[in-house]
């Protein structure tokens, strides 16, 4: 594990998974977290609906809350969208924005993410900025300038240590089961590292950078060991408290 740095987080994405019925599982992971002494903090980011239902089985444990993306602005006229400022009142601590799912399904532009990003940080939670390459990015060797480009499109300016994570999320590794090897991961979150300190000067150091795409408690400790990796961003593994539990022990 690699020691210095801020502290970790393993922060599970539910995606459009989980109703009532999945209640269960943060109860049960709170339940099994309660006596372990974490160096990571943990969050579970469920569908809108049930957000509030989480938050209070997560009372009084250390599980933390957020939400899957937001609208730029704080109300108005946005059929089905949902404000930074609602999530925070539901609960939540942080947002996941600009998740490849988004960028793909709702041609969500590097522009697009920044304004929610900025629209979390104006309410007081902390931005989940993903960003990551496709398979053919990787393929044609352009993985580095597709991240490099995606992360100065994407942080909006005057972003702190603790308003922002950046999750490294290769496309081609989400919900596939394939992983890049761990000299790849290091290679790009030593660059996210790098460009974080350009943007950001000194509060650059001080990001989490997270690795997503199909973690998993087999691969989990491997990937999180790497130098600049600060936790992770876990989507499938998430979804069942064991499995979940599996992966975030790595900080136990
Ligand atoms: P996965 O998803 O763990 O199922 O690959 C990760 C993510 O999309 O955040």
């Amino acid at each position: 594990m690699a020691s210095e740095g801020p502290r970790p987080l393993v922060a599970g994405n539910w995606k459009m998974n989980g109703g009532v019925a999945m209640l269960k599982e943060p109860r049960l992971l709170a339940a099994m977290l309660k006596d372990v002494k974490l160096k990571a903090e943990v969050m579970v980011c469920p569908p809108a609906v049930i957000l509030r239902r989480v938050k209070s089985v997560l009372k009084g444990s250390k599980i933390k809350l957020g939400g899957q993306d937001c609208h730029a602005a704080a109300s108005g006229a946005h059929t089905g969208d949902i404000s930074a400022e609602m999530l925070k009142e539901a609960g939540c601590t942080a947002v996941i924005v600009g998740h490849s799912e988004r960028r793909t399904n709702h041609q969500e532009t590097d522009e697009t993410v920044l304004n929610k990003a900025k629209a979390a940080q104006r309410a007081g939670l902390t931005a989940i900025i993903c960003i990551g390459e496709t398979l053919e990015e990787r393929k044609g060797g352009k993985t580095l300038d597709v991240v490099a480009s995606q992360l100065k499109g994407s942080l909006p300016p005057g972003s702190t240590a603790a308003n922002t994570v950046i999750a490294y999320e290769p496309v081609w590794a989400i919900g596939t089961g394939l992983t890049p090897t761990t000299a790849e991961v290091a290679e790009v979150h030593s660059l996210i590292r790098k460009e974080l300190e350009g943007l950001m000067a000194g509060e650059g150091k001080g990001v989490r950078i997270l690795y997503g795409g199909s973690v998993k408690p087999a691969n989990a400790a491997e990937l999180m060991s790497q130098p600049n990796v600060n936790g992770a961003l876990v989507g499938g593994a998430s979804l069942k408290a064991s499995d979940f539990l599996g992966i975030i022990k790595v900080y136990a």
